[in-house]
Formats: structure tokens, C-alpha cells, sequence
């Protein structure tokens, strides 16, 4: 199909306490005698959130260790367990960062799909609808609200299940949730989502869709990390939306320089999407010259230390390792350096690139 026919969210609902209306949101989805399952952020364990929670009948809320970012290890066990406890489920409902909402995707898709997670790590290998599904963002950056794609680290790679059955079929955006994130962590999903911008709106495969929303959410981004002295709630509210339309921004073209090597860190060195975008966006200005010198502005306005020499000492097949994978995104590389990326981000290149992070 030449052009993309994308799947979206099905219902959106956005304001400060819109959680409080989750209750009535999930009602008329829930199946008789089957649960809903909350995938909550262990962060909130024993936390305010966690209480608010509206639990009915033979709900469960299940902390989620997001320490690593998602394994299919993990996905699998969570969904065997469900479906050993319970047979089917009324849905899956996601209460954290992007790690908890990816988490719920995969687990809900699981539930009806054969075999492990890992199987269906690509493109529209999904073979049947899930339960129903709910993410609810408690850090905004990554987009993962609303991607038709949950990034799961496999056997073998690092690759999302990107289908038609991936994106939620409900999203609640409350930026109250977001309001206690540490400084640090917001700041490296919340630069998710800048460098979202920066590589779509410089991509190849930019059209006016992307653009769109492109720019609306790198305006976002630059209140919120230039223009303002001081974190507030209008901060939140801002940050939130950016991410909204940031991942409506790339659904429609795609990432760039920074995702593709930063994917090959995390395979080798298990570095969070977050920061290791960060710490290879700091090394971009021959790609981005305009996006990182900014980028580098808001480090230092808002005190943020990246990491240095995260690639000190590796081995010959260390680096090897995380060409292939970054080699790998070949839609990456093509919508940062056009139909011949290969002639331009040669081995050798992209080697003295890792080499300087
Ligand atoms: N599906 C997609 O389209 C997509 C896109 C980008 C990234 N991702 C995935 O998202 C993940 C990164 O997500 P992230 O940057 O949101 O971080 P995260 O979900 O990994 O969470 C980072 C840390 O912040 C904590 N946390 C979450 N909310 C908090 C809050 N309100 N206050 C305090 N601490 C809080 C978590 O417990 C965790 O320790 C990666 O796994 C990445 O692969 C997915
Ligand atoms: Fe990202």
C-alpha cells in the first residue's frame, strides 16, 4: 500500500482528574465474571495512585517491575499467569511510563494470540484482536500512548509488535499524574518526544500530517525545557500534549539518527530509551545542527548531566553487535539520510559515532 493507513486510539479523554472518571470509562467494557487487570508502575506501589484505583469484583492490580525495560520473558509470564488464573480477562489497563503501557499492550495481545511475544516481534505479524485495552501515561515523552507498536526486548532484538491490534482502545490523559516524576526522568522521556520532533520534521518522509503535529509538539517541548524558569503544572499539561502529538508525528513518518543507534546501546548495554537518546543526541550536530545545539541548551538550563564514555573499553564484537542492530532500522536510516543511507552511514562511520558516546 503506498500510503500508510494508520490505526489510531479509539477514545481520548484529557484533563487535570480525569482519572477519576476511569470507573465509568471501564464499565461498559467489562465482561461478566472476568476481571480487569492494572498493570501499575511498581513505582506506585503503596503510593496515593494505587488506592485510587477502581477496583470491582475479582479486579487485580499488578505491580510491574519496569526496572528493565519490557522483555517477551516477561510479557509471556504475565499473560500464562493470567490466563492460568483466569482463564479470559475483561482487559488490560496500563498506569505508568512507557514501559507499563508497552507492557499492557503486549500482555492484552497475548491473551489471545499462541506462543511467545517474541514471534510476533515485527511488522503485522499480530494474528488476532486482543481484550480490551487502556494506557495511562504517568510520565510523558515516549508517545507509547498512542504508537501502533510495544517495544519489547527479545531473544534475539529489540523490536515492537507493531499491528493493527497494538494501539489502546482507550487512552486517559491526566497530567496530574505526572506531577511528582524526578527531574532527571522527566526530563530524558520528555526529550523523547523533542527528538521525536527533531527526526521527523528532518526526516525524508515528512509530509504535511507529520509536520503538523511535528511542529506542534516541538513548540511544546521548547516552553516547557527554554522559555519557562519554573516547573509547574502548565508544564505538565504542556509536556503531555507534546507527547500526544509527537507520537501522532511520527506515526505518520518515522525516527531518525538518534533512535537508530541509541536501539543498539540498549541491546548491548541495556541503556533506557530515555537516556540513551540523550546521550547520542548530544553527538548529532552533523545531522542535526539546529536540533542539538538546542538540545544542549536545555541540558544545561535545566541541570541535567548526560553520560560520557558510555562505550569506553568495549570489544571489537561489542561494537559489532550494536551495528547490527542499529543497522538494522532500515526505515530509520532511510527517513534520516534519504534512499541511500547506506552509501552515507558506512560501518566504519557509524563505529567512530559509538565510539565517541
Ligand atoms: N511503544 C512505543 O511507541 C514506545 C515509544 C518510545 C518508548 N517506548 C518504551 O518506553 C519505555 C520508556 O518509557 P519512559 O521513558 O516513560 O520510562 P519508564 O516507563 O521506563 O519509567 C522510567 C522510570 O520512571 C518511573 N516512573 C514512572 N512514572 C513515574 C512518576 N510519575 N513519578 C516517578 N517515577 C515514575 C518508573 O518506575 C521507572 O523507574 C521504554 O521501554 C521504551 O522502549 C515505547
Ligand atoms: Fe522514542
Amino acid at each position: 500500500m503506498k500510503f500508510r493507513n494508520f490505526k489510531m486510539v479509539s477514545y481520548v479523554v484529557y484533563g487535570r482528574g480525569s482519572f477519576n472518571q476511569l470507573d465509568e470509562i471501564l464499565e461498559p467494557q467489562r465482561i461478566k465474571d472476568r476481571p480487569m487487570i492494572f498493570l501499575l508502575d511498581h513505582f506506585f506501589e503503596g503510593k496515593p495512585l494505587a488506592s485510587r484505583i477502581p477496583l470491582r469484583d475479582n479486579d487485580e492490580i499488578i505491580y510491574v517491575d519496569v526496572t528493565y525495560e519490557p522483555k517477551t520473558t516477561y510479557v509471556d509470564s504475565l499473560s500464562n499467569q493470567l490466563k492460568e488464573k483466569f482463564g479470559s480477562i475483561s482487559g488490560v489497563i496500563g498506569i505508568g511510563g512507557g514501559s507499563a503501557m508497552d507492557l499492557a499492550k503486549a500482555v492484552e495481545l497475548m491473551m489471545n494470540n499462541p506462543g511467545s511475544s517474541a514471534d510476533y516481534q515485527g511488522w503485522d505479524l499480530v494474528k488476532n484482536p486482543g481484550v480490551y485495552k487502556a494506557g495511562i501515561p504517568t510520565l510523558s515523552g515516549t508517545g507509547a500512548e498512542v504508537s501502533r507498536t510495544t517495544v519489547l526486548t527479545g531473544p534475539t532484538r529489540k523490536l515492537g509488535m507493531n499491528s493493527d491490534f497494538t494501539p489502546f482502545d482507550q487512552i486517559v490523559l491526566d497530567p496530574e499524574l505526572t506531577a511528582n516524576a524526578p527531574a532527571n526522568q522527566r526530563f530524558y522521556t520528555g526529550m523523547d518526544c523533542y527528538i521525536h520532533c527533531i527526526e521527523s520534521l528532518q526526516g525524508t518522509y515528512l509530509n504535511e500530517f507529520s509536520k503538523s503535529y511535528g511542529e506542534k509538539a516541538l513548540q511544546l517541548c521548547q516552553k516547557v525545557f527554554v522559555e519557562k524558569s519554573q516547573w509547574d503544572d502548565e508544564c505538565d499539561d504542556m509536556l503531555m500534549m507534546a507527547s500526544y502529538a509527537g507520537g501522532m508525528s511520527i506515526a505518520y513518518s518515522q525516527v531518525g539518527v538518534a533512535h537508530a543507534v541509541s536501539y543498539g546501546l540498549s541491546y548491548l548495554l541495556g541503556t533506557k530509551h530515555g537516556i540513551g537518546n540523550c546521550i547520542v543526541m548530544d553527538h548529532l550536530e552533523e545531522y542535526y545542527p539546529e536540533g542539538v545545539k538546542e538540545f544542549k541548551l536545555m541540558v544545561k538550563k535545566n541541570n541535567i548531566e548526560i553520560p560520557q564514555g558510555i562505550c569506553k573499553g568495549l570489544t571489537d564484537d561489542q561494537f559489532n553487535k550494536m551495528m547490527d542492530v542499529s543497522l538494522g532500522m532500515k526505515p530509520l536510516w532511510e527517513n534520516a539520510l534519504g534512499k541511500d543511507w547506506e552509501k552515507i552511514m558506512t560501518r566504519d562511520k557509524l563505529r567512530r559515532l559509538y565510539e565517541q558516546l
